[in-house]
């Protein structure tokens, strides 16, 4: 079994989870870099040394998380940190940025996308929080973060005069749905030694917004990272971002 505390980032080979890894494998935690495609995964892993190691992991795939957790217990014999972090905003990648805003709506938004996208961003969170439970359960102090949205607050967007509340569609809907999920995984571990909390890393620019967002992947990553490494004394089930706690 490894000394070093082990963590897991789903959706590590870019974007704000590239970040999370590399500011975890930075403070001496051996992360292993979660990407769908290992190939992504490897390429992103170069040159971030000895504490990164991809792994392919598809959260909407079951044999693949299933493989993930098996190879986890056996090369490395622990897990401490597992930051559920991938996620998409539409279903269809290449679709034009204005189709892609039209197909949020949920008025206009085919059931099959809108499936896809909870598929993702919310059975994706509870699959793999499920498989590497048991591992985490034997952690001295597990932690567990969702990489979560502000935009998906229930209590900011029923402010009529939040102007950005016209965006609440399929993605933020499948996100507050991942918010639910966190608190519930939260509460239902509240008298363990695991930690659950949701971190929202503000409009940062990545291929998720086609790189519109205002904040760098730098400061994407800062509050989930805090969280993922928060002590005994720190909080569960809390939804935050780099300005103190967000509602849900
Ligand atoms: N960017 C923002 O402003 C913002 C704001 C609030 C919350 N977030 C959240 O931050 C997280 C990361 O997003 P990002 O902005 O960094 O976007 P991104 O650059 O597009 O990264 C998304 C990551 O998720 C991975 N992914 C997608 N589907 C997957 C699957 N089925 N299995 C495993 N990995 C999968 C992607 O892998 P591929 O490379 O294979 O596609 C990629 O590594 C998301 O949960 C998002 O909701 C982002």
């Amino acid at each position: 079994m490894k000394t070093k505390r082990v963590a897991l980032v789903t959706g590590g080979n870019k974007g704000i989870g590239l970040e999370i890894v590399k500011g975890l494998a930075s403070q001496d935690v051996l992360v292993l870099l979660g990407a769908r495609n290992l190939d992504d995964g490897m390429h992103a892993a170069e040159g971030l040394g000895e504490n990164v190691y991809p792994i392919q992991l598809d959260v909407t795939n079951q044999t693949s998380i299933n493989a993930a957790a098996d190879r986890i217990r056996r090369d490395f014999g622990r897990l401490d940190i597992l930051m559920n972090n991938a996620g998409i905003s539409r279903a269809r990648p290449n679709s034009s940025f204005q189709d892609a805003v039209s197909t949020n709506l949920l008025t206009a938004a085919p059931l099959a996308d809108i499936r896809t996208v909870f598929e993702t961003n919310v059975f994706g969170v509870i699959a793999v929080t499920q498989a590497l439970l048991p591992l985490l359960r034997e952690s001295p102090a597990g932690r567990i973060v969702l990489t979560a949205s502000s935009g998906a607050s229930m209590t900011l967007n029923s402010d009529p005069s939040n102007s950005h509340r016209k965006m609440f569609g399929n993605y933020s809907a499948s996100k507050t749905a991942a918010h639910a999920v966190t608190l519930a995984f939260a509460l239902a571990l509240e008298s363990t030694n695991i930690k659950v909390n949701a971190a929202c890393p503000g409009f940062t620019s990545t291929a998720l917004n086609n790189f519109n967002g205002t904040r760098s992947v730098e400061e994407g990553a800062r509050e989930p990272v805090r969280l993922a490494l928060i002590g005994a004394d720190g909080p569960t089930g809390t939804f935050s971002d780099e300005n103190g706690p967000v509602p849900w």
